[in-house]
């Protein structure tokens, strides 16, 4: 009978100090000593299955995915400051809100959303333009590509109701927020420090005020009587199949809170990460460019023209083996099961780890090269489902996998076309993984005005 090894406590120990530095390059580490699926003592005390094998994690996260719930970390922990939205929903209570929202993000409302998407990228593409005329400093893009991420689903969800004092107060609550719970769940041992030294209260207040300020965000939006193509009136438009009542507002509340925590920082390291990909490849920079002077030569794309940025997509789709944004997530069996063999008692923590499998050289050629040929039509036949995940997989998936590809696709367009970037070469670039897979230090790059392409700015008056 095939069997997964368990890593020793005495390997594994003195790894996870490592592993709390750098867990995706310890992890990796133990794959080419135990093979693609192994069992690790997490923190020194979490058994884990981290899994590499597209066969066993698809089986975990579509086949029998009934029997696995994601842990209480992802869900319970992040639920006390984020809210139980679907991100953090398991169960029925979450399949029913999954159903509910799931048609928000279809291709039709998504059309709708290219417009608002446009309109913060001129805004934004104007600041950055109008800030490199007046410094020739080196600018980390990592903050420009987070602003840009959060902006975008503020405005998808919010529109106009949302002002500039709004969004900046909502953006830093977030942020606290999210530093703080990071820590929370990576520095367990801590936790009656952080409870005495009120960091915890201070910072579950702070959610009650992202809460608070969600709350007048609606009311604003009720007592306008006004109807906008956005996602906040999908929410408030959708009603449940079977009662055909609307959601409750603290449902509702909850379900936008986990739209900006799971859809701004992923788009952005991904964003982040492509141009630091493409500023050290000037030949994949002038397909990119060559590819959407063909297709939109004086215009920036509508919603109908991304489907032919194929080599953009592929840019994108490569970037994102090479840094998914969810580099790992997890799941836990619910009641003993087997997998080609492999018994998976009750109660494992089953972590698919995505970053290991994009890397892994039984499916990827020279895994480390960046190669946005390897996703060009038709040479994915041969490549095993969930071989290539980053937006997960199974009933799962992510709900803003096109949201995310439109959006990027949209600004990476407008960048690339309006300033010319290359790496500062005097700083070391590293990731940093944390929940998402961010750059350690941040990107900096030394921006200039490209004026070899005019006339595609100001995309909504355009058209
Ligand atoms: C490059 C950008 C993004 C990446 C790489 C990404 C990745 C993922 C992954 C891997 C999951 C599944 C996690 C699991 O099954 O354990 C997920 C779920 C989710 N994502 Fe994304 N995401 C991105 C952008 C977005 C955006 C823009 C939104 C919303 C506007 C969004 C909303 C969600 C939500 C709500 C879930 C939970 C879905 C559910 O469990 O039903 N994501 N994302």
């Amino acid at each position: 009978m095939p069997t997964i090894p368990t890593i020793p406590r005495y390997v594994s120990l003195p790894a996870v100090l490592k592993m709390a530095h750098d867990p995706v390059h310890a992890l990796s580490k133990f794959i080419d000593q135990y093979g693609p699926s192994y069992y690790v003592y997490v923190g020194g005390v979490v058994k884990t299955l981290i899994t590499t094998d597209p066969v066993l994690i698809q089986h975990v996260m579509q086949r029998n995915h009934r029997n696995y719930e994601k842990s209480a970390m992802q869900t319970d922990v992040l639920a006390q400051y984020l809210g139980r939205g679907l991100l953090t929903n398991t169960g029925s209570d979450w399949l029913r809100q999954r159903r509910l929202i799931q048609p928000g993000f279809h291709r039709e409302r998504l059309v709708a959303l290219t417009e608002i998407m446009q309109g913060v990228i001129d805004q934004e593409m104007s600041a950055i333009v109008a800030e490199l005329k007046a410094s020739d400093q080196a600018v980390d893009v990592y903050p420009k590509m987070l602003n840009f991420a959060f902006r975008i689903v503020a405005k998808a969800i919010y529109s106009e109701d949302i002002d500039e004092m709004e969004l900046r107060n909502f953006g830093d609550l977030i942020t606290k927020i999210q530093e703080y719970v990071i820590k929370e769940i990576r520095l367990p041992f801590l936790y009656w420090y952080f409870q005495l030294s009120g960091k915890r209260a201070l910072h579950l207040q702070l959610a009650q005020d992202t809460i608070d300020l969600q709350r007048q965000l609606i009311q604003k939006r009720r007592d306008s009587g006004q109807r906008r193509d956005d996602l906040l009136q999908m929410l408030l438009d959708s009603r449940y199949e079977d009662t055909g009542e609307p959601m409750d507002e603290n449902q509702l509340i909850d379900e936008i809170a986990i739209l900006f925590v799971a859809g701004y920082e992923t788009s952005a390291n991904a964003l982040s990460w492509t141009l630091y990909l493409l500023a050290q490849h000037d030949e994949v920079r002038q397909k990119v460019l060559a590819e959407l002077q063909a297709v939109v030569p004086d215009r920036p794309p509508g919603f109908d023209d991304l489907r032919q940025l194929s080599y953009l997509t592929q840019v994108i789709n490569e970037s994102m083996r090479l840094y998914p944004p969810a580099w790992i997530t997890d799941r836990v069996a619910l009641a003993d099961d087997e997998v080609a063999g492999v018994p998976i008692p009750k109660g494992t923590v089953v972590a698919p780890f995505i970053y290991g499998v994009h890397h892994r050289e039984t499916f990827w050629e020279e895994p480390e090269q960046f190669r946005p040929e390897r996703f060009a039509p038709g040479t994915q036949k041969d490549l095993p489902a969930f071989a290539f995940m980053p937006f997960g997989g199974g009933p799962r998936l992510c709900i803003g996998n096109s949201f995310a590809m439109m959006e990027m696709q949209l600004v990476l367009a407008a960048f690339v076309r309006q300033v010319d970037f290359r790496l500062d070469p005097d700083q070391v670039v590293s990731a940093r993984p944390l929940i998402t897979l961010r750059p350690r230090h941040g990107i900096l790059m030394y921006l200039h005005e490209n004026k070899a392409i005019t006339g595609i700015k100001g995309a909504n008056s355009e058209k």
